[in-house]
């Protein structure tokens, strides 16, 4: 791992991912959380404060070591009894059929093996349990979407593996899951710019 990533990415991770423009659209999104819940690519504890209060005990997963060490403080604010799993999201230390609830927020961006994450999600969850994510991704706009995909490269260098122009929709549906069509919701985040602002959100059912 590079200096960079070591020591300057969670930094740049924890100001980003808990800044007020971000956060104001984590709440919705997670009030359709509940049972034994999985967060996969926790980063800093974004989410901790915007769980339903029934949520007492979250499985999570997080491969980098450095960004785990920041989540901490976050932690200890929470009442919520959290359980860390520090590895990637593509083999997941679970049995089938174990979660009611896997939780994703600005993370599928940053996966390398985006769909094998996926499949282990599907894997994990119950027979009608529920994938509920808060993304950012590709741009139905043509004019931002080539922006997006000249920039991936750089952003992914700076950003952590973050790619700016990922088919959200698209990667979820082709892993096998539902998407519930009235809790879907793709739309530019207010006062954020648009390379990455569209943000795709919801709740996708495992048949
Ligand atoms: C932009 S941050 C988002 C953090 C958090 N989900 C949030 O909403 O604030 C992306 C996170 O995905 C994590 N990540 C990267 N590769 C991953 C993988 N293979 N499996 C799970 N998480 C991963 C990163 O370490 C980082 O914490």
């Amino acid at each position: 791992m590079s200096w960079y990533d070591r020591h300057v990415l969670p930094r740049l991770i924890e100001w980003a991912m808990h800044d007020r423009r971000i956060a104001r659209y984590r709440k919705p999104v997670l009030a359709a959380a509940s049972g034994r819940v999985l967060e996969i690519g926790f980063g800093t504890g974004a989410n901790l404060p915007y769980y339903p209060a029934q949520i007492k005990q979250l499985d999570i997963v997080e491969p980098h070591t450095g960004i785990s060490a920041r989540a901490a403080r976050h932690i200890a604010a929470s009442d919520i009894d959290v359980v860390p799993h520090c590895l990637g999201a593509e083999r997941l230390p679970f049995g089938s059929g174990s979660f009611d609830t896997v939780v994703s927020t600005f993370t599928l961006c940053s996966i390398p093996a985006v769909g094998a994450a996926l499949d282990e999600v599907r894997r994990v969850l119950k027979p009608g349990g529920r994938f509920v994510f808060l993304e950012h991704g590709l741009s139905p706009e043509p004019a931002i979407a080539r922006w997006q995909h000249r920039l991936t490269p750089l952003q992914k260098r700076i950003g952590g593996g973050c790619h700016l122009d990922r088919p959200v929709r698209e990667l979820i549906e082709t892993a096998g899951l539902t998407i519930e069509p009235e809790k879907f919701d793709q739309r530019y985040a207010a006062k954020l710019p648009r390379l990455v602002g569209w943000l795709t959100s919801g709740v996708a059912v495992r048949n």
